[in-house]
């Protein structure tokens, strides 16, 4: 299978992760109805976080934890929103690319992932404490 190693593979891989998301009965809404995602703007900064992420071209200057505490606010985004998104992100990888680069994008979303559900949680107990 393909290798995971260009911008246009990443540019690739994100429409297809999306493409899932956006119609995903677990956290599509989180997109579609919480935040209300536009996406012509949300897609560039994906790409850029993940060829920051992977090929480490600075390119990507946001915060990627910052954006995610509104959503939290609204409606609770817990652990196994989490978990499914990396189910779908892992899915999305594996059927498309394979390789070093293809294991280190599941492996550092798996990170991420968990980090941000668990600064979701601590940040849920200290609002209603
Ligand atoms: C259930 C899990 C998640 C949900 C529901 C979620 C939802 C969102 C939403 C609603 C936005 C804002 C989009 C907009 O502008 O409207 C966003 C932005 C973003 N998310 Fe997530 N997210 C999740 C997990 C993750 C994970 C695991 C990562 C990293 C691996 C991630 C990385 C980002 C980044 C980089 C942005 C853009 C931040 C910026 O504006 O610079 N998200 N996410």
């Amino acid at each position: 299978m393909k290798k995971l190693e260009s911008r246009q593979d990443i540019e690739t891989l994100v429409n297809l992760f999306y493409n899932k998301v956006r119609k995903d009965d677990v956290i599509g809404f989180f997109f579609n109805e919480v935040a209300k995602t536009d996406w012509n703007n949300h897609l560039p900064k994906m790409y850029a976080f993940w060829e920051t992420l992977l090929f480490g071209k600075p390119i990507y200057k946001g915060n990627p934890m910052a954006v995610h505490f509104p959503v939290n606010a609204k409606v609770p985004l817990e652990k196994h929103h989490f978990a499914h998104w990396v189910k779908l992100w892992t899915a999305t990888v594996e059927e498309n690319f394979s390789g070093e680069m293809a294991d280190l994008a599941v492996y550092k979303a798996n990170n991420i992932a968990a980090l941000m559900g668990h600064k979701m949680e601590v940040a849920r107990k200290s609002t209603t404490d």
